[in-house]
């Protein structure tokens, strides 16, 4: 829920005429794909009062060769592993003044179609107390022939779904599992937040699965995975809801729970969070990944003092609550939202100026970068689709996601 300011292109032009002076590292013959650059750390260590001056507030965006957006940042060679030999990135599907492409992506790889919600509560959104968002689909196999006969950009249309009203304020998602679409809502005014299933294909009908907490409702519930090798779902409760203006004041903390849909419990499985957002998994189900968009307040403001964290912890292998909690990674640009892993075991987080992307060991390899903020992003047979918010964009880049598909 930020935007870059356009503080972002005075430092950046100023930057590069600092930095055009610097002599080539070691590393700057590296060759990367057409539309990429490589910004090899060791020539930005040192940048001079004006730069640190400039880049004052998370919201600005670190684009020191002033490339023009969208556009992959190389932070290591490692990343060149992940895009391949001639990743780019091109719009799919825009509709500017309408923050139709949020979060909530789920591929199903049967149909060939993303799924996605709109924002739910936040700018552009047209969503709050008194409104639904919505949630769309659109069609890769439309967009696989669009993009084949063009260079450019598409805008191939999508559908938008007339879901049941039990689903309000849809924001995180997984799937599919067991052949349905899995839905957080975060619930809207009284209505309650809940998790839901949708059928991915026409009537589009839904079932409710839990919609509170032994009789108290669930502040709005934010993002959602399942343990690989289970059918257990995991997921967050931040108090976005209350901070956006969409829901009551929250009445449970900040926490991570697990439930199991086959004998209904539900129980916490980690807390001491400011807001718990996105969650993913390893696909041994040993590690788990929680982002905190503390930073982020709603109504309260920004407060950059508080984390914009993704954190790491081992997943006890008999009560599979999380334990030994660490830090992964600290984001340099907006939150850390939604997070998806690939096989090779980086690390992708939807963040204040595009998509960031660490290795195992928690080092930043790179960078998608739209110059604007994008909570999500689901990996397809296409590439990596990234959700960001007036425009959906697509990186046909080498890597893969982890299965998520729950059989
Ligand atoms: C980044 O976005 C801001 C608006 O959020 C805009 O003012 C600025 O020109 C953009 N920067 C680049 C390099 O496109
Ligand atoms: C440039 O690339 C070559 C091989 O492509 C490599 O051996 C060399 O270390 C690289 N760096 C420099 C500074 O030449
Ligand atoms: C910083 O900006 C000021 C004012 O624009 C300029 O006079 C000064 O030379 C700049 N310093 C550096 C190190 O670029
Ligand atoms: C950040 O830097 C800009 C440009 O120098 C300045 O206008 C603004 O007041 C600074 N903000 C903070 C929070 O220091
Ligand atoms: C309610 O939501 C719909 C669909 O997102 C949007 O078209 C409409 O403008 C919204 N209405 C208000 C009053 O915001
Ligand atoms: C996607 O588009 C293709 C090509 O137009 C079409 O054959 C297919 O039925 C569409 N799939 C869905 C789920 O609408
Ligand atoms: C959406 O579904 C509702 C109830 O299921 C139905 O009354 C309504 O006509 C549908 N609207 C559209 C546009 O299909
Ligand atoms: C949708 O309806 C069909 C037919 O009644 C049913 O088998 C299926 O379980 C329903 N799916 C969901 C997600 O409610
Ligand atoms: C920012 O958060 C810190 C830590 O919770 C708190 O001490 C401080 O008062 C907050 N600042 C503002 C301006 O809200």
């Amino acid at each position: 829920m930020m935007t870059i300011s356009a503080a972002s292109t005075v430092l950046a032009v100023a930057l590069a005429a600092v930095l055009c002076m610097k002599a080539s590292s070691s590393s700057s013959n590296l060759t990367v794909p057409p539309g990429a650059v490589y910004i090899d750390p060791l020539m930005y260590n040192v940048v001079g009062a004006n730069y640190t001056e400039w880049r004052n507030v998370s919201t600005v965006g670190f684009n020191p060769t002033n490339t023009a957006p969208p556009f992959i940042q190389v932070f290591d060679p490692s990343f060149l592993e992940v895009t391949g030999p001639s990743a780019t990135i091109r719009a799919i599907t825009s509709n500017p003044g309408f923050a139709f492409a949020h979060e909530a992506p789920i591929y199903v790889p049967d149909l060939n179609v993303v799924f996605f919600t709109s924002n739910d509560g936040g700018p552009l959104g047209y969503s709050g107390w008194y409104n639904n968002s919505v949630v769309s689909m659109i069609n890769l196999t439309e967009v696989d022939m669009v993009l084949a006969s063009t260079t450019g950009d598409a805008n191939v249309p999508i559908q938008t779904l007339n879901l049941s009203d039990t689903v309000q304020m849809v924001n995180g998602g997984t799937g599919p599992y067991k052949g349905n679409l899995l839905f957080m809502t975060s619930g809207r005014a009284l209505l309650p937040s809940s998790i839901v299933l949708v059928n991915p294909n026409p009537p589009y009908n839904t079932t409710v699965l839990l919609d509170n907490f032994l009789g108290r409702q669930f502040n709005s519930l934010n993002d959602v995975k399942i343990l690989p090798g289970t059918d257990i779902m995991f997921f967050t409760d931040p108090t976005y809801g209350w901070l956006n203006d969409f829901r009551p004041e929250p009445m449970l903390p900040s926490q991570v729970y697990r439930f199991d849909p086959s004998t209904g419990q539900v129980r916490v499985v980690a807390d001491q969070f400011v807001h718990p957002n996105g969650i993913a998994f390893t696909p041994d189900g040993a590690t788990a990944f929680i982002t905190d968009t503390g930073i982020s307040g709603g109504f309260l403001g920004t407060n950059q003092t508080l984390p914009a964290t993704i954190y790491q912890y081992d997943v006890d292998p008999l009560t599979q609550s999380f334990k030994n909690r660490r830090v992964f990674a600290y984001i340099d640009s907006g939150v850390p939202d939604g997070i998806q892993l690939d096989t090779i075991g980086n690390v992708y987080s939807g963040c204040g100026e595009g998509t960031h992307v660490w290795n195992a060991q928690g080092t930043l390899i790179g960078k998608f970068y739209l110059n604007s903020t994008t909570a999500q992003m689901i990996f397809t047979k296409s590439g990596l689709v990234i959700l960001d918010e007036e425009t959906i964009y697509l990186a046909n880049i080498q890597a893969q996601g982890v299965d998520l598909i729950t059989l």
